[in-house]
């Protein structure tokens, strides 16, 4: 058979990103341009210049992605590119992009979603076996999703206030650390030698449901009440019982859904999939418990083109196309 040249496209928040992926899972080319260094200076990523730094950069990125691929565009069998949920201007970039590509090349268009995409990361590297269970956390997303087959996806958890990578975000800026915090306050709780006790947000009993806005200000408060005294706040003890109560929570929940949803697989993704105690927590558990563990290498955690190649394959294998005046879709649900 033919093979096929998915050019993927990726531009929902501040990494814009094309890719060149062949059958589904094949990396030819993976091109990522992070802005990171433009946000950080206001704590966060600011959507009107994402959507103006992609402009810059996307075409540019094309043609790299093509030209590390070597192959040439006519090569391509159809674009896939993200379509939500996302910054809507930051999406609009990607998309415009897509379709006039698409029609040039006259060749199909796949709208992807982004969270389709980060678990499809996983199909990059090893071999996703149904029905499993993903756990995707990222700056923007804290999801448990039950995927019974190829594509199928069933929602059963979501965060109800700040997803996990927020609330990292901003517990860093509350311990003057830049942004983005994450692996800051990663680095910080596992060289604490003490720790803060935390509460810990279980919401229902039967929920699946998360929220971390409840400790984020718990934190807030002990920082606060430190400052008050006259004392510096304990940060690495601080950030030791953050840490301890996400991972608790997020190890605890996905172990339940992974036996109550017989998942013969646990898939973790997302951005906050660097963590080390969360990995360390989820590597042990799965393998106490005999479940294997997916997690894919870190280039394919964060934000990138690549997961959306392998997740714009799934509809490529449907004929499942889009037409070319589909819209960005900013809170598009799986
Ligand atoms: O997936 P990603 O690159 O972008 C989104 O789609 O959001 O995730 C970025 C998020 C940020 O909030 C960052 O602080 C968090 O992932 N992050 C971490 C770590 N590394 C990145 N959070 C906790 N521990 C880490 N080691
Ligand atoms: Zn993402």
């Amino acid at each position: 058979d033919k093979p096929i040249y998915i050019l993927a496209i990726e531009t929902s928040c501040d990494e814009t990103s094309v890719a060149i992926v062949r059958d589904g899972h094949a990396v030819l080319s993976n091109m990522i341009s992070s802005q990171i260094d433009v946000h950080r200076r206001f704590g966060g990523v600011v959507p009107e210049i994402a959507s103006r730094k992609h402009v810059e950069t996307i075409t540019v990125m094309i043609e790299q992605a093509v030209e590390e691929a070597g192959i040439s565009l006519d090569d391509v069998s159809a674009i896939a590119v993200t379509q939500g949920p996302g910054l809507v201007g930051a999406l609009l970039v990607g998309i415009v992009a897509a379709k006039s590509l698409a029609m040039a090349l006259n060749i199909p268009l796949i709208g992807t979603h982004h969270i389709a995409g980060h678990i499809y990361a996983n199909q990059l590297t090893a071999k996703i076996e149904y029905p499993c269970m993903a756990l995707v956390v990222s700056g923007g997303h804290t999801e448990l999703v039950h995927i019974e087959s190829e594509g199928q996806f069933k929602l059963i958890g979501r965060t109800r206030d700040d997803a996990v990578g927020e609330a990292y975000d901003k517990v860093a800026r509350a311990a003057n650390l830049p942004y983005p915090g994450g692996p800051h306050i990663d680095k910080l709780a596992c060289e604490a030698d003490e720790v803060v006790a935390m509460p810990r947000s279980w919401l229902e009993a039967d929920s699946y449901d998360f929220s971390f806005s409840g400790l984020k200000s718990a934190v807030l408060n002990v920082v606060n009440q430190s400052k008050m005294k006259g004392n510096e706040p304990n940060y690495p003890a601080i950030a030791r019982g953050f840490q301890e109560s996400v991972i608790d929570v997020l190890v605890g929940k996905a172990m339940r859904a992974v036996k109550e949803y017989d998942a013969k697989q646990l898939l973790l993704c997302g951005g906050v999939a660097a963590n080390k105690g969360l990995r360390a927590e989820l590597t042990a558990r799965c393998e106490a418990e005999g479940v294997p563990l997916l997690v894919p290498p870190m280039e394919y955690c964060t934000d990138n083109a690549a997961m959306i190649g392998a997740a714009g394959y799934l509809k490529w294998k449907q004929q499942d196309f889009s037409s070319l005046d589909f819209n960005a879709h900013p809170s598009f649900s799986l």
